[in-house]
């Protein structure tokens, strides 16, 4: 959950309302200010852009959306914001009088962030009257999606500040690197312009076109640095003997002229007419939108598998999804109402659920079933640590009705009652309805406890019992469900 309940966002282009997006889905409400007459419109694009892909991103529930408003002033987004970031066009002089701005009238705490892309922190206050309030925190396109911030502090910047910054931006899923030393360009920028710059003289030099030299990234080591990053990849390049092997083998060939590295080919006419043109052939025959969506929709699917792998940027989803799902529904178990039938899973349909007719997949009705035993399992203490040390339980009979289509995007929720839960037995009701009420489809499961080093069944601790039965013994006055003991029947 957000740590702040207000920002300010002055610039709406690009990067800024990629921060308006992110921050807004995390539940802070966002004052903008933009002069220009378009922002309102492109910012709602950018908003729906990054709805469409949490969707499929999130298994959990985000939190209220925050309130978007736009101000007429600068002054007005200070003095209702309690952290500014400023995302307005690469000029030290237009930054600066956006801090002159907010420090004549926002309080001198506000902490300010500069989303520059290479401009020196100790530049962009060394005219404040508080500088040790700012410090850049650059982000990257689209913002609402790719968890890196590079967090650099200037000379006057103090400490605390970079620290806050640094909690307020985890806790709406980045992932903040502090970087020790201000340098031009800071890490990622430095490295992004060398690759930029051999491009370009490989165009200009008629080497490759840029289709070409797009594929020779997206084909190979673009794959694998979204994963490794560069040192990682090149030590496994040095195959067993590692990155001494690797710096061996290809160490010298940096000596030899394969790069123009500090040149720069001059932008001529002709040298920005052949790469538009080229950049128009390759990617014309899609509008931005499509190619927007698209990149969404490949980065969505990259961070859902390094999720599952549980490496490097998929680490950090897990762990923010986790976060959403205890801030939304983690209840004590005293706090439970056990009055009425649990509440135990809710998602959005992500789109590889879906099947040729674009709705939700009959095997997918399963998983959710089988995602709402496992949270009521967690709700009685069978949780992933009892699982590891004393035992778990085991489906031994399913029966689900569908009775209702759900299409992707849509969201969804479970409610499970115990019809009976003593000894090594549990049985389970779950109904999975439509966010709009609707009922989708009920399953009823057997489950028998069994101890995982035996693999037989087996009793469950007492502290699982007496939960499992505290619940059986508030659930079974509760009506019989509709649909309960069924069978598919034959006729026959
Ligand atoms: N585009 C990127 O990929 C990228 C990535 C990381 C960081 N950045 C940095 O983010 C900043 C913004 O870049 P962008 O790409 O979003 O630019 P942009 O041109 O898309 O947007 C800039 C916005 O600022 C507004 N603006 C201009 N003057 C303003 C003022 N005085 N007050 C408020 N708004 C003002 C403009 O109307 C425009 O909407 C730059 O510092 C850039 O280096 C850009």
């Amino acid at each position: 959950m957000a740590q702040i309940k207000s920002a300010g966002v002055i610039g709406a282009g690009v990067i800024g309302s990629g921060w308006i997006a992110r921050l807004l889905l995390n539940g802070v409400n966002v004052c903008v200010f933009d002069p220009s007459k378009e922002a309102p419109k492109n910012v709602d694009k950018v908003i729906q852009n990054a709805e469409r892909a949490y969707k499929n991103l999130l298994k959990s529930k985000l939190p209220e959306k925050g309130n978007l408003t736009f101000a007429k002033t600068i002054t007005d987004v200070s003095k209702s914001s309690e952290l500014i970031i400023e995302a307005v066009p690469e000029r030290l002089s237009a930054k600066q009088s956006v801090y002159d701005e907010i420090e004549s009238n926002g309080s001198k705490d506000l902490i300010i962030t500069s989303s520059t892309s290479g401009i020196l922190p100790s530049d962009l206050q060394s005219e404040m009257k508080h500088p040790e309030r700012l410090i850049v925190a650059h982000p990257f396109n689209p913002v609402y999606l790719l968890p890196l911030v590079e967090l650099v502090g200037g000379k006057q910047t103090a400490h605390e500040v970079i620290d806050k910054a640094s909690t307020i931006f985890t806790h709406i899923g980045m992932f903040p690197l502090q970087i020790k030393k201000e340098i031009p360009a800071f890490i990622a920028d430095r490295l992004l312009e060398s690759v930029w710059r051999e491009a370009l003289w490989l165009v200009n030099d008629n080497v490759a076109t840029t289709e070409e030299i797009d594929d020779a990234i997206r084909y190979g080591f673009g794959l694998r640095w979204a994963q490794m990053g560069l040192f990682e990849t090149y030590r496994l390049a040095g195959g067993e003997a590692g990155m001494r092997h690797f710096i061996s083998q290809f160490g010298p060939c940096l000596e030899w002229p394969w790069t123009h590295l500090m040149d720069v080919p001059e932008f001529t006419d002709e040298l920005v007419d052949k790469v538009s043109s080229q950049s128009d052939a390759q990617s014309g025959q899609y509008s931005i939108d499509e190619l927007m969506q698209k990149r969404d929709d490949n980065l969505v699917d990259f961070l859902k598998a390094l999720k599952e792998n549980r490496w490097g940027a998929g680490n950090l989803l897990k762990e923010y999804d986790e976060a959403l799902s205890n801030a939304a529904n983690k209840l004590e178990f005293s706090e439970l109402d056990l009055s009425q039938p649990i509440d135990t899973y809710s998602t959005h349909i992500p789109k590889e659920w879906a099947d040729y007719n674009g709705h939700m997949t009959e095997a997918r009705y399963l998983d959710c079933f089988s995602e709402a035993t496992t949270e009521l399992m967690s709700i009685i203490g069978a949780d992933e640590e009892y699982i590891a040390k004393v035992g778990s339980y085991f489906t031994v009979e399913t029966h689900i009705r569908h009775l209702d289509e759900v299409l992707i995007g849509e969201r969804i929720y479970s409610k499970t009652q115990v019809i009976y839960g003593q000894n090594k037995k549990l049985h389970l009701f779950h109904w999975l309805h439509h966010n709009d009420g609707r009922l989708l489809a009920t399953a009823e499961h057997m489950l028998i406890h069994v101890d995982l080093k035996t693999r037989g069944a087996s009793m469950p601790s007492d502290l699982v019992m007496d939960r499992m039965e505290r619940i059986y013994n508030a659930h079974k006055n509760l009506p019989k469900p509709e649909g309960i003991s069924r069978a598919v029947g034959d006729k026959v």
